[in-house]
């Protein structure tokens, strides 16, 4: 059965990579794309979705503009990472985004699609946290509320703790922790869904129309080099499309709380793997992730483009 997929994105490389892997699942018929600020300005970052699917020759799936800013943090940008204006290439769009904001497109595609529909966010939270502020029942309209975000067990890579989604929006990530169940796919598996440079190269060379594709597969990982990752990036954005269409990452069902303090370990997403603290489970966490079947399924995704 084809599954409804609203994608909530920063684009940003991955998130790039992650729309053409959507667009390329048979499994998938992706609904529309929202924007969020985050590697980018929401400016740049719309921009970067409708050239994106331009690109990719999908000029009909529409694009809702979003929030500008996290709740109540300053926006943090990683530029640095995906290049000025949030996206390695030269890409220019001709297209407009709809007129309505991602918030309502959300609540929209909700409840036109009820449990047909999956929302998968793989920017900062604020566009979901605040779509659910505005209509409770979202969570339980849709199927299931996936996050690319948080590095549960595993080393952050935007603090020692916190990986860049949910540090860049806390707030957003607590409020939809605590009110949607989210399966959150975080670094514990999507530092491991990785593409080699060179099958990324050999991509190209078989499909020139996959040159943008390439591009943004190849994008400078902001996990710093190790022997092991120099020549691979995660794609972490692509990995939570993974999740979605086939059984390649294993989840774990824990008490999770994001935390907001301020502090050092703000933006953590801190699991009661334990059980110290009575609460019910209230998120399915991402713990790891079959490398291979994953590189498979993109690989052949990209191959019907
Ligand atoms: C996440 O941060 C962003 O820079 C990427 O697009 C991805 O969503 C990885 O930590
Ligand atoms: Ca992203």
């Amino acid at each position: 059965m084809t599954r409804k997929l609203l994608l909530d994105t920063d684009p940003g490389c991955d998130d790039a990579a992650a729309i053409a892997f959507a667009l390329g699942c048979d499994a998938v018929d992706t609904v529309g794309v929202t924007t969020v600020a985050g590697n980018s300005t929401v400016e740049n970052t719309t921009e970067n979705a409708i050239a994106v699917l331009e690109a990719l020759d999908r000029p009909d799936v529409p694009v809702a503009k979003g929030c500008d800013r996290p709740l109540v943090k300053e926006l943090t940008l990683a530029e640095h990472v995906h290049g000025d204006g949030g996206l390695y290439g030269e890409l220019t769009q001709s297209g407009t985004a709809v007129d309505a904001h991602a918030v309502d497109f959300i609540i929209d595609q909700a409840r036109r699609h009820g449990d047909d529909l999956t929302i998968a966010a793989v920017g900062p939270l604020t566009n979901v946290a605040v779509a659910i502020a505005r209509e409770p029942a979202l969570p339980n309209l849709v199927d299931d509320i996936y996050v690319m975000g948080g590095a549960a067990f595993e080393a952050g890579n935007a603090t020692p703790v916190a990986e860049f989604n949910i540090y860049n929006d806390p707030e957003a990530a607590s409020r939809v922790t605590q009110a949607a169940e989210p399966k959150i796919v975080g670094l514990d598996a999507t530092n491991d869904a990785t593409l080699p440079y060179d099958t990324v190269r050999e991509l190209h060379d078989r499909n020139p129309r996959l040159e943008h594709v390439a591009k943004w597969c190849e994008y400078a990982p902001e996990i710093p080099a190790t022997a092991e990752r120099r020549d691979r990036p995660s794609l972490h954005d692509p990995a939570v499309v993974a999740a979605v269409v086939d059984d390649v990452v294993a989840f774990e069902r824990h008490y999770t709380q994001i935390d907001t303090s301020g502090g050092l370990c703000e933006g953590q997403v801190v699991c009661d793997e334990p059980e110290v603290t009575g609460n019910p489970p209230n998120a399915d966490i991402a713990v790891d992730i079959d490398a291979s079947g994953f590189r498979d399924r993109l690989l052949d995704a990209y191959s019907n483009l």
